[in-house]
């Protein structure tokens, strides 16, 4: 069977969610990089933890949860205005220097987002990055009111695009997100933007494990979970190549 679209992660993958550390350090100079690492994982687990207690809530009312934590746990005093600026920066982050000239030379397949990202936040993310000028779809998990990596929520993308998961690349550089794929059938991708050895020698490096480091080690490292990725990358612009040689 041939692949016949490409449905990316958004946040990590595409957009780099470390990006948001410098509005962070504007407000609270000194703590962006802490406010980056926590509030990323807050996020993340929160969806996890919703999603177990079913308790849903949108990707952006966690975003705001998971940033209200951070600073409180951090010891930040803030007002609305500081708030909303740092959350302004989540609709507005950087592309990988990679990414849109990846999906440029992909365009013969089908291409989509899949994210935990709400309709709202991501439409208006990738209409300020004009990714949707290439992209054929944006899927949030919303109408699943579930958040990957639940199965319901990989269902979208046979749902919107009308083809099975053997016709799907999926790529993504959240481990979590990869094994969640591959885990229902997807093709998958993992972009490994941390190698092993980089990890190992961030960590002998610094004498102080760095909130940076600590966020490396949980997570951009592959999981264990009992399952492995199709392909290894270390970055978006190696997917052509790979595309080109998948068996039909
Ligand atoms: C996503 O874009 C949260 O990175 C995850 O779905």
């Amino acid at each position: 069977m041939t692949i016949e679209a490409v449905v990316f992660d958004a946040y990590g993958t595409l957009y780099d969610i470390q990006s948001v550390a410098s509005a962070a350090d504007r407000a609270f100079p000194g703590y962006g990089e802490m406010i980056t690492q926590v509030w990323r994982i807050k996020q993340l687990e929160y969806t996890w933890l919703r999603s177990l207690m079913r308790r849903y809530e949108d990707f952006s009312v966690i975003t705001r949860e998971s940033l209200a934590y951070t600073l409180r746990s951090l010891g930040l005093k803030y007002d609305a205005g500081v708030f909303e600026r740092i959350m302004d920066k989540h609709v507005h982050l950087d592309l990988y220097p990679d990414a849109r000239q990846t999906l440029t030379d992909l365009k013969q397949y089908k291409l989509a987002i899949l994210s935990n990202g709400s309709s709202g936040m991501l439409n208006t993310l990738v209409r300020n990055t004009g990714l949707d000028a290439i992209l054929d779809a944006t899927i949030s998990i919303d109408s699943k009111r579930i958040f990957k990596p639940s199965p319901e929520a990989y269902s979208l993308i046979k749902d919107r695009l009308g083809i099975t998961p053997a016709q799907v690349m999926f790529v993504s550089s959240n481990p979590w997100d990869v094994i969640g794929a591959k885990s229902v059938g997807l093709n998958t991708i993992w972009i490994e933007r941390v190698s092993p050895e980089a990890m190992a020698e961030a960590c002998q490096n610094s004498e102080l494990v760095l909130p940076l480091t600590m966020f490396k080690a949980l997570r951009t490292q592959m999981d264990e979970l009992g399952l492995a990725p199709d392909y290894r990358v270390h970055g978006l612009s190696a997917l052509a190549e790979i595309l080109s040689s998948v068996p039909a």
